[in-house]
């Protein structure tokens, strides 16, 4: 069921230049949110910014009623959205979209950028299942892996840098253990990043899910501006994804 409602802000961590997490609380109980679900945020205050922004849920804590989230600063929006302080409100639409299966016994989560986001909700939803995952995050350069250290409870995390400042240098499908057998993929980053791992898990026939991270207006399946071409005619990726089986991206992953 979805909410509008108001949080408050009750932690702001800046992450570098770039990143930056809010972990806002609510007075109720949340309902329930799989791992890879997102908000729309309201940008209060900012005359340029009208929509709201889909922003990933990072992190849930029933026990206190919070969500946190970890925003990359890129524009308006966002930049404004790091303005915000403690005790500050914000509004969100949650929980939008449908989220990861939580398949597989040997899953192999990967993300890049902001799309790291989702990963760490989820791999705490496997260890639920009694499940530790491979979490493979890559990045231009160590600064730009944001939020890494939170992950090493819930998983063995694996790191590549395309300088070599940080774990392998290379891409992530170039890390030594990329290959090894997995049974599972999950992957949120950049387009050539999920290209890329969705070609090889086709190539390889692992089952796998993407999150994609399309620009998006309404996020409720109004407005269309968030659609992709998918083999079977179109998708809308604020209401049938954000996260798709690999198998129905096959157009959007050779395009
Ligand atoms: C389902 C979903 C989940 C997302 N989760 C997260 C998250 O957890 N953390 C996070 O930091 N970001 C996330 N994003 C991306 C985030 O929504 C955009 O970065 C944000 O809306 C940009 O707003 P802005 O006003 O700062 O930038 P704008 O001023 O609107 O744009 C600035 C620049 O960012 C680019 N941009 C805008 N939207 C996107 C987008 N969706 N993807 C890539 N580039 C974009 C624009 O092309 C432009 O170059 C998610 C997007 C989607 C669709
Ligand atoms: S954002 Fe409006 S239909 Fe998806």
């Amino acid at each position: 069921m979805k909410q509008i409602t108001d949080f408050t802000i009750v932690e702001r961590k800046a992450l570098g230049e770039a990143y930056f997490t809010l972990t806002l609380q609510h007075p109720q109980t949340l309902p329930p949110i799989e791992a890879g679900q997102f908000v729309e945020v309201e940008v209060r205050d900012c005359n340029d910014v009208l929509l709201r922004r889909p922003i990933s849920i990072h992190d849930v804590d029933t026990e206190h009623n919070t969500l946190t989230l970890l925003i990359q600063i890129v524009g308006k929006g966002t930049r404004k959205l790091a303005t915000l302080q403690v005790g500050d409100t914000l509004n969100l639409v949650y929980p939008l979209g449908h989220g990861f299966s939580l398949k597989g016994e040997r899953p192999l989560l990967v993300g890049g950028g902001a799309g790291i986001a989702p990963l760490l909700h989820l791999a705490k939803c496997y260890n639920e299942r009694g499940i530790r995952p491979t979490i493979l995050l890559g990045g231009r350069t160590e600064r730009l892996i944001p939020a890494r250290d939170a992950f090493t409870p819930y998983g063995t995390l694996l790191l590549t840098t395309d300088d070599g400042s940080l774990g392998e240098k290379g891409m992530v499908t170039q890390h030594s253990r990329f290959n090894d057998n997995y049974d599972h993929i999950c992957c949120c980053g950049p387009t050539p990043m999920m290209r890329a791992v969705g070609r090889h898990a086709l190539q390889h026939d692992i089952p796998c899910e993407l999150s994609l991270e399309n620009m998006m207006a309404c996020g409720i399946g109004a407005c269309l501006c968030c659609v992709v071409k998918s083999d079977g005619g179109h998708l809308c990726v604020c209401k049938e994804g954000p996260v798709f089986e690999a198998t129905k991206l096959t157009n959007w992953i050779d395009s």
